[in-house]
């Protein structure tokens, strides 16, 4: 397994450029299982999670080009099989973003349960409640979870979610595109990806209307056609770099992003003290504010308010703010891994039930730590950035799953990281050596 060393202490300093989202992406490339025709995706980020949702596609029968390294011109025409098999689904919980699709387009589909990140049970039975509202025939046949429309086509139905769900909102709006009928989705979830993958659906002949807000109508088409979209920038990757801007006390200039999609997360940082000025749409400048850092209490919601995935970064910032802070986490159990990784580095935080309480300023000092899950490894490369001496950071194939170009990005601002490569390429980038 791969590690990165870091040698902290070094300000980063430059511009960099934010991929595409990678959470948009993954729903989008599961869209173009709706139609025959060809779907062409602009920005998808050249990340793992990516490659694994593209090989999922192949495996259906779909054939998927890239003229561009982030081009992917996807034609499901010929897909055979309607089935997402466990290898693929237990590294990603995403794939069960096939399901819905599947459904809609061929009345059938089958997803092994998922695994994906170890950040508590994750389970998928609102989805599943749902499809059952749209008349699908549900069953669990040893692990697998086994979907089927009764007439080959769903019907629309209103249905409301008792808890805000992501996927489960896009699965429902995937599967509801080509159901008989219209579908209201009450308590929708309003996150960015959710608007992007209406767009895309839309520009496909869909009638989607309300994404974006708690309630989304959904007239049924008769079939959907090919298209072209590009996909919105990852709003969780510049909240990172907002960070690490703040936490290694340097400067930097964050481009092709869209603030309006991290309100939240920027109100935030500002109030802990971090200047972040919008140079126009999609630039931002950011640097620690003259004061320094000042501690600030944050609780992780359902867009539009903080992001659970900007939580464990947030964290890592909160051990050089002056003062105490308390991060609730309302979204995930078990997703307070990052803080005895933290701890560790001499950070003092104490975990409470869903609340940790974070005492700063801590100076940090390099140690081997250890990563397990996606946001967690960000945060803990943050703090390696502004720790003193060398962290040995292992199992940072998490961060390979979502971010791009992690440690080429970072040494291109003066970061000190390096990838110690176990000799296994665990991505075709490191394969390639882009790291
Ligand atoms: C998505 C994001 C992930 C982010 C999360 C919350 C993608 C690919 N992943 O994950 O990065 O951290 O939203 O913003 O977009 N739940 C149930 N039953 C279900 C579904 C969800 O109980 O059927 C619970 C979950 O356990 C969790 C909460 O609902 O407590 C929200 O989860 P959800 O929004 O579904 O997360 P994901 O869509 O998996």
């Amino acid at each position: 397994m791969d590690k990165f060393l870091v040698r902290g202490g070094k300000p980063l300093r430059g511009k960099i450029e934010i991929g595409g989202a990678k959470n948009s992406a993954l729903p989008c490339l599961a869209a173009t299982l709706l139609t025959p025709e060809t779907v062409t995706l602009h920005n998808v980020p050249y990340v793992k999670d990516l490659i694994t949702q593209r090989r999922l596609l192949e495996d259906l029968g779909a054939t998927v080009l890239t003229p561009e390294l982030r081009t992917h011109k996807v034609t499901a025409r010929n897909v055979d099989i309607f089935e997402a098999p466990y290898h693929l689904v237990k590294t990603m919980r995403a794939s069960v973003l096939a399901l819905g699709p599947l459904l809609s387009r061929f009345g059938q589909a089958k997803v092994s349960l998922p695994g994906g990140c170890a950040i508590g049970t994750r389970p998928i039975d609102l989805h599943l409640r749902a499809f059952e509202q749209l008349s699908a025939v549900v069953s669990l046949e040893s692990g697998d979870v086994v979907a089927r429309a009764p007439k080959g086509r769903l019907k629309g139905a209103e249905l409301e979610f008792e808890k805000v769900t992501v996927t489960g909102t896009e699965n429902v709006m995937m599967a509801a595109v080509l159901a008989e009928g219209r579908t209201v989705i009450r308590n929708a979830a309003m996150e960015p990806e959710i608007e992007d993958l209406a767009e895309l659906l839309n520009k496909m002949g869909a009638r989607i209307r309300g994404a974006g807000t708690p309630v989304m109508e959904i007239d049924g088409v008769e079939g959907l056609g090919g298209a072209e979209h590009t996909i919105i920038p990852d709003r969780i990757e510049t909240g990172t770099f907002i960070v690490a801007a703040a936490i290694t006390d340097g400067e930097l200039e964050i481009k092709s992003c869209r603030p309006e999609h991290l309100t939240a997360v920027i109100d935030k940082l500002r109030e802990a003290g971090v200047e972040i000025e919008e140079l126009n749409q999609s630039t931002l400048l950011v640097r620690r504010s003259p004061a320094g850092l000042r501690a600030s209490d944050v609780i992780t919601e359902p867009h539009p308010l903080f992001p659970t995935d900007m939580q464990a970064q947030y964290m890592a910032l909160m051990t050089q703010a002056e003062g105490t802070s308390h991060i609730t986490e309302t979204i995930f159990e078990n997703r307070f891994m990052h803080a005895s990784e933290l701890v560790r580095m001499g950070a003092e935080i104490h975990v409470a039930g869903n609340t940790a309480e974070v005492i700063g300023p801590r100076k940090l000092m390099g140690a081997p730590i250890l990563a397990s899950d996606l946001r967690a490894s960000a945060s803990l490369v943050l703090a390696a950035l502004c720790a003193e001496g060398e962290t040995l950071i292992d199992r940072v194939y998490h961060i390979d799953r979502g971010y791009e170009r992690i440690v080429r990005k970072l040494r291109s601002l003066g970061g000190d990281i390096e990838r110690i490569s176990s000799g296994i390429a665990e991505t075709a980038d490191e394969a390639a050596g882009a790291n």
